[in-house]
């Protein structure tokens, strides 16, 4: 009998033994040294947590909320491309992860969290929203040299009820990982990312990649280097969805958001797959946070594996967060079982660790129950 899966790194573990190297190698890596991809965990354990005792935490409510949307727990599913490298399934099978964790729960005022889906699945964008029901639905979004091209799957995204356009904004062209190139990464050739239709938008041509990662040429050719701020007044013009900006890490561009009118800012570095050096994103959401002064919400991704990780972006002022690699795990290791399961994981340690420090509800998580670690000069 295998052993069972405890935690998000038992699932990593098993994800790497199932996977074909290539896709595991894609799924995991940063970066160039990976030096921001090791930070954006390690970065967890230079915060400490200050517990409040004798609270009475028999009963406890872990519900949050994200664009006025109820989620059961701030914890939901981000983005991550081409799923179906990881299960047949791909991302119908994860699409109905999110509808089904917390039904039971004690105390959950909503059912089941939200799901960002990326431009670049292997699923359509209608065959996610078949799989999930009622769930709730995000769309990330990158905006392509055509223009015409991304507002369709903005107006996809509005008519199957999709309820946020997550517009990445730190990818012009992409993030050099070193072991696509290696692999000369490219899709298997059964799959393509679905929501296209010629071969050369769904990176579903055999031939024209050289000898790079295929995606890093997929992007120079496709997607947009000029973006700006513009573009973000220009999106926003044409989507009665609210817009959020994907991959903020400075409190400028965070006020910059604000003045453009953006309803949320995801403070992200991409999962450390883009610039390397860049500071882990717990290390920026506090400055963020401040800059943004409640003028619209602001989320988390990068680096979270465990519940303690959870609430110390909530006391540093996260509205919620999103998991990318743990989700992926999931998947590989039991398809749409393996995404509720490490979600149901997600969920429990946090209300374990919410309630040993003492707070009964997300509204009860302050700045105050986080401080910086102290480490001896000697280390
Ligand atoms: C990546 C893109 C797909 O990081 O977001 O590979």
């Amino acid at each position: 009998m295998s052993e069972p899966l405890v935690c998000v790194s038992d699932y990593e573990r098993q994800a790497r033994r199932v996977l074909p190297k290539a896709v595991f190698d894609y799924y995991c890596s940063g970066a160039d040294e990976q030096e921001t991809l090791a930070d954006n965990t390690a970065a967890y354990s230079r915060w400490r947590l200050l517990p409040r005792v004798l609270r009475d935490v028999s009963r406890m409510d872990l519900s949050a909320s994200v664009l006025g949307q109820p989620i059961s727990m701030p914890v939901c599913v981000g983005a991550t491309a081409m799923q179906r490298m990881a299960h047949p399934e791909g991302e119908t099978a994860t699409a109905r992860g999110p509808c089904r964790v917390c039904l039971c729960f004690p105390a959950c005022r909503a059912a089941g969290t939200g799901m960002m889906l990326s431009s670049w699945a292997t699923s359509t964008i209608e065959e996610v929203r078949s799989s999930a029901g009622e769930g709730l639905l995000w769309m990330q979004l990158y905006i392509y040299k055509d223009r015409d091209l991304t507002l369709s799957l903005v107006r996809r995204a509005e008519e199957a009820g999709y309820k946020a356009i997550f517009v990445t904004v730190d990818t012009p062209y992409l993030g050099k990982r070193r072991d696509d190139v290696r692999n000369r990464f490219k899709l298997p050739s059964h799959l393509r990312m679905s929501n296209f239709a010629s071969a050369d938008l769904a990176f579903s041509s055999e031939e024209g990649y050289g000898e790079d990662s295929g995606l890093a040429v997929y992007v120079s050719q496709a997607i947009d280097p000029t973006l700006c701020w513009e573009h973000i007044a220009w999106l926003k013009a044409h989507t009665h969805l609210p817009v959020v900006v994907k991959g903020v890490l400075s409190a400028e561009d965070a006020l910059q958001a604000v003045q453009f009118g953006v309803d949320g800012i995801l403070v992200s570095n991409h999962g450390a797959r883009q610039l390397d050096g860049v500071p882990a994103t717990l290390e920026v959401l506090e400055e963020v946070v401040a800059a943004v002064a409640g003028r619209c919400e602001v989320y988390l991704d990068g680096g979270v594996r465990r519940g303690t990780d959870v609430l110390k972006a909530l006391a540093l002022g996260a509205t919620a967060v999103f998991l990318g690699r743990p989700i992926l795990w999931g998947l590989a290791c039991q398809g749409e079982q393996g995404v509720t399961d490490v979600l149901e994981l997600l969920r429990d340690e946090l209300h374990l660790a919410m309630a040993l420090a003492g707070c009964r509800s997300v509204g009860e998580v302050s700045r105050s129950m986080v401080r910086r670690a102290q480490f001896s000069s000697r280390m």
